[in-house]
């Protein structure tokens, strides 16, 4: 039997770095507030079935109108985006085997990224991240001095949805307390295998204000290619 597909979408953050405002979620691209944007995405790959939000606490409400029609259970989310997941992680329904933990803010991530998250997790991988190479040079430093340059070439920018066998996922909350800043960190800290697949560049994170500027002309350029 295909094992069931749920998502766990943490959209509790302030999204101070985008400046003062609503929090990040409900922030409008193009006239549609992220998270909606994030759920329709998610909605277009087939292999996607139950799906939970964690709200900003003080949201709940407003977020569960928002999202109306749309088939999600809202949860209210944490301080950190780690417990935002965990309490999602919570309210999953009992059938579902896979789970995909997918940030809010990469509202623009194709759902072929999606699908091929999911179609690794289905050929017997417990954890997947999709992945980018590095286009900079990164370094090492301590305060303002280089300590090292560190290889590009074996170095990768991890985006979202990060895909888990069920079980793998939560002994990875319930057993990893170390602050961390994606899921796959936890399940490596079980020491368990994480693998990789292509990630996408319209899965960036919306985070400062230049990447809503970046949003809105990969929205138009998708509306200019949909053109007959
Ligand atoms: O802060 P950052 O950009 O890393 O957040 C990534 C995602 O995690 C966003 O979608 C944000 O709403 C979510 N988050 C959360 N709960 C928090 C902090 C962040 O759900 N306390």
């Amino acid at each position: 039997m295909t094992a069931t597909v749920g998502v766990l979408l943490p959209a509790a953050g302030r999204g101070e770095r985008l400046g003062p405002g609503a929090p990040k979620a409900l922030r409008a691209l193009a006239g549609e507030p992220l998270l909606v944007r994030a759920v329709r995405g998610l909605r277009a790959a087939p292999s996607v079935g139950p799906v939970v939000v964690a709200a900003p606490a003080s949201e709940v409400g407003a977020v569960a109108d928002l999202m109306a029609g749309l088939d999600v259970v809202v949860v209210a989310g944490g301080a950190e985006r780690q417990e935002s997941v965990a309490l999602a992680l919570a309210a999953l329904p009992p059938g579902v085997g896979l789970v995909l933990v997918h940030d809010a803010a990469r509202c623009l991530t194709p759902p072929s990224v999606v699908e091929a998250v999911v179609a690794a997790l289905r050929g017997g991988a417990v954890a997947v991240v999709p992945v980018l190479p590095v286009a900079d040079t990164v370094k090492l430093v301590e305060g303002d001095r280089v300590v090292r340059t560190v290889d590009r070439a074996s170095l990768r920018a991890v985006q979202t949805p990060q895909g888990f066998a069920r079980g793998v996922l939560e002994r990875a909350h319930a057993e990893v307390r170390t602050a961390v800043t994606d899921d796959a960190s936890m399940v490596e800290a079980l020491g368990l295998p994480v693998m990789t697949v292509p990630g996408h560049e319209e899965a960036f994170k919306v985070t400062r204000p230049l990447d809503l500027l970046l949003a809105e002309a990969v929205l138009s350029a998708r509306t200019l290619r949909a053109r007959p």
